[in-house]
């Protein structure tokens, strides 16, 4: 057992894989295979390293990893959050840096302060909940969306929104802005739980790697 066996990645699908595979390029983890855009293979591997990627929805990477259908996961810290699954979060990859925040027009600023019962649309309802309610003892009405959150203060659907504010370009041209921080975001790396301990040397080699190139480069 041990090294004939592959690791296996989930990498979160979209920017942040692109990202990531830059930064596994520059350390030596490479794929060439996954290089064809054009391809609609799901899995590629790299027979030399022993090593497997497969993109998944952001959301299913942390359920990948908890399971051991892969030992590592880079996804967002929104979604590590969000889904709470039992994994091992062992670096910061310092990319993709966000903020959730509490959104919404100037004018909800009153009804967050005066602990209003407000309602908060969002993507991620237990980053939401754990905000209000264990965090600033508001009880708040959630209303979980799946896309476009900004439109919900616009359309009268919710005061205000829980969501990713990146540049803050969203915000600005929809007449929003934030109210208030719940937490930095980045993306992130996880590792099962019993790979961590059945591919210790081989993972750690990895994350050894991953770090020396993440701190050299935010020196
Ligand atoms: C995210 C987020 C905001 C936007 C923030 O949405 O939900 O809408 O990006 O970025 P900005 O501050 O740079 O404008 P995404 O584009 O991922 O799509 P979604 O609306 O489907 O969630």
């Amino acid at each position: 057992m041990g090294n004939d066996r592959y690791i296996t990645f989930a990498l979160a699908k979209g920017r942040l894989a692109k990202k990531t595979l830059q930064i596994f390029e520059e350390i030596g983890i490479t794929c060439d295979e996954m290089k064809d855009e054009s391809s609609r293979k799901l899995i590629f591997t790299n027979e030399d390293l022993k090593l497997r990627f497969f993109l998944a929805k952001a959301t299913d990477v942390p359920t990948y990893v908890e399971y051991g259908a892969a030992d590592i996961g880079i996804v967002g810290k929104d979604t590590i959050l969000e889904e709470g699954r039992k994994l091992y979060e062992v670096l910061d990859l310092k990319t993709g840096n966000c903020k959730m925040c509490v959104c919404g027009p100037q004018s909800a600023k009153e009804l967050l302060m005066h602990h209003e019962l407000i309602r908060v649309a969002t993507k991620y309802p237990n980053i939401a909940k754990d905000y209000f309610y264990n965090k600033k003892h508001q009880t708040v009405e959630i209303i979980k969306l799946n896309g476009s959150i900004e439109l919900a203060p616009i359309v009268g659907l919710s005061e205000v929104i829980v969501d990713i504010v990146e540049t803050g370009a969203t915000l600005r041209e929809n007449g929003l802005t934030v109210l208030e921080e719940v937490c930095p975001l980045s993306a992130r790396m996880v590792v099962n739980e019993v790979s961590m301990k059945m591919q210790n040397e081989r993972i750690n080699d990895i994350i050894t790697r991953l770090r020396k190139y993440i701190d050299e480069k935010n020196a």
